[in-house]
């Protein structure tokens, strides 16, 4: 059996755009990952979503005056636009609160339930008396006892971090009628987390999984490891998988009116339901992408979802029995913006809409400065000046400089057919040796989720490609050495063909321009190592791959912010 790819990026609540943190954290990462496995022609199914459940969506519906599925319509819309402009591209882009989810994740709690994975247990809740409803975790608000902040929230403080309990809270008041709500009794249904340690603990720490090696648990990033590590050493506890809400999937037992699945176990099954309707929507077999040894489950996410991903969920999937757990979970750091972290309600962001709007036909500058920042080991910071220089000085000064030169020789001298290789010198040589280790050592880094250093491979190739002109200057040889000249831009002219490919999972736009501009089909990632273009063959005119961005653009940028 080949391996079967599932590849997975958290589903963005549906209650809000999205800004380049999550870009950075959970997609263009996927996306590189999903695109380069597709190029080596590997069977990957890449699945995403709305998160359209859960007490954010519920307050923001309030706040706005309208229904809950207002809300996520709207903001499903345009986020599956703004991945698309962007060149992300899932197979499939679904919804929690499509009937297909609420089927499949109903019948994933029965099961669940009918292998006495919960228990059930009753206990006091803020309830509100005017609104006649129990208060979920973000529904009330007081008094962090950590640092004294007035306006944490029940399941978090947003000012010093720490995770609470709304118990903890001093002076709780309800968010839906200003009052201080009242203890009442409710029952929910409870993960016994704490059961599930001993394999969680050597599946974590040594990749083992019923005494056979599952994964290479060196291969996992290390902040990812250790995180899990300090949950599991703490001591992990039972948590509720219900709530009292009345937007969400229905637990599906009598007598549970009014409750809802807990969004993080709603949600991950998302991954599961969009699997199911991309087979259904293409004649596949769903079951193959998510049982079975030969399946390789990866989930991208940003680090405030690792604990999901790399606890809740495998308890999940291995407590329902027949699926196969996540082989990593690479989770990326925060990105911060000028320097501060991001924040919506402070409009310290780039939204994705707005840079495609500002910024027309340059969606590979905004990957580029993305993967080449991205917070893959520590928490990065991304400024309009960093976006510039690259832009400026790599993407226009390097690659595209070097494509045009090379592109605008061909035609000027040759009628734009490529020119015969002669005898080679020992630099001559190099590049072709380059050419030929390139998509080894980008692949390399690629499966082990390094996409700096992948990029940066990348454009090493092409910073040779531009030196090689720079140093062998063949348009000033034409005159005396014509055999000399046609040699060089041959050489060049396939590592150009070379990057149309290698460039591809980072810079989708470009290097289909790029593939058009040479005339060449497309080619499979191994195929970047060969000299791709025979002598005569015909190549078209240049045109720019990329333009300089000015201070003035920069400027209007920053005053934008906050
Ligand atoms: N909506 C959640 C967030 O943005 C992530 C959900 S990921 C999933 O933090 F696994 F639950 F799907
Ligand atoms: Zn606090």
């Amino acid at each position: 059996m080949s391996k079967k790819y599932t590849v997975t990026s958290a589903l963005p609540y549906a209650n809000g755009p999205l800004h380049i943190g999550h870009i950075a954290g959970a997609y263009l990462p996927a996306d590189i990952y999903v695109r380069y496995r597709k190029s080596k022609g590997d069977d990957v199914l890449f699945v995403c979503g709305s998160d359209e459940h859960g007490a954010a969506i519920t307050l923001r519906a309030k706040k706005d005056g309208v229904s809950p599925q207002e809300i996520v319509d709207k903001y499903h819309a345009i986020n599956e636009k703004a991945f698309t402009d962007l060149g992300i591209d899932f197979d499939i882009y679904h919804r929690t609160s499509s009937e297909l989810h609420h089927e499949t994740a109903s019948e994933y709690f029965k099961t669940l339930e009918e292998k006495e994975v919960f228990t059930q247990k009753t206990s006091e809740q803020f309830f509100d008396e005017e609104y006649q409803q129990f208060l979920a975790d973000r529904y009330i608000t007081g008094e962090c006892p950590k640092c004294g902040y007035e306006h944490a929230y029940g399941d978090q403080c947003e000012k010093c971090g720490s995770a609470l309990s709304p118990l903890e809270l001093k002076n709780p008041t309800s968010t839906l009628s200003g009052n201080t709500p009242v203890m009442k009794t409710t029952s929910h249904w409870y993960l016994s987390m704490q059961k599930h340690e001993v394999w969680l603990k050597e599946w974590i720490e040594e990749g083992m999984l019923d005494g056979k090696q599952h994964h290479d648990p060196k291969t996992w990033r290390s902040q990812v490891l250790g995180q899990c590590k300090s949950w599991i050493d703490g001591g992990l506890q039972e948590r509720a998988m219900t709530r009292d809400l009345d937007w969400g999937v229905k637990v599906p037992v009598e007598g549970a009116d009014g409750k809802v699945l807990y969004v993080w176990l709603d949600a991950p099954i998302g991954y599961i339901t969009a699997t199911k309707q991309w087979a259904s929507d293409n004649g596949k077999d769903w079951k193959s992408y998510w049982q079975g040894d030969d399946v390789e489950l990866i989930h991208f996410i940003g680090k405030d979802n690792i604990v999901f991903h790399c606890v809740i969920f495998p308890i999940i999937l291995r407590a329902h029995g027949n699926y196969a757990l996540p082989t990593n979970v690479p989770a990326n750091e925060f990105l911060n913006l000028e320097g501060d972290k991001l924040s919506t309600s402070r409009n310290w962001a780039i939204w994705l809409h707005e840079y495609i709007e500002d910024f027309e036909n340059q969606q590979d500058v905004l990957r580029y400065a993305l993967c080449a920042t991205a917070p893959e080991s520590k928490d990065t910071d991304f400024t309009w000046k960093d976006f510039q220089t690259r832009n400026n000085s790599e993407l226009v000064g390097i690659l595209g400089n070097f494509i045009n030169r090379v592109v605008v020789l061909t035609n000027k001298y040759w009628e734009g057919k490529v020119p015969e290789q002669g005898e080679l010198t020992i630099y001559d040589q190099e590049v072709l040796q380059a050419i030929k280790d390139s998509p080894k050592k980008i692949g390399y880094c690629i499966e082990r989720y390094k996409f700096r250093e992948a990029l940066s491979e990348m454009m090493s190739l092409a910073r040779l490609g531009n030196k090689y002109l720079a140093d062998t200057e063949p348009w000033k040889l034409k005159k005396t050495d014509e055999v000399r000249t046609q040699t060089i831009i041959n050489i060049a002219l396939q590592l150009a063909a070379s990057l149309s490919i290698l460039s591809k999972p980072f810079l989708p736009f470009t290097a289909e321009k790029l593939t058009a501009m040479l005339n060449v089909s497309e080619s499979a990632w191994e195929q970047s190592a060969e000299q791709l273009l025979s002598t005569n063959h015909q190549i078209e005119k240049a045109s720019l791959l990329f333009s300089r961005i000015e201070d003035e653009q920069i400027e209007a940028q920053l005053a934008r912010l906050g």
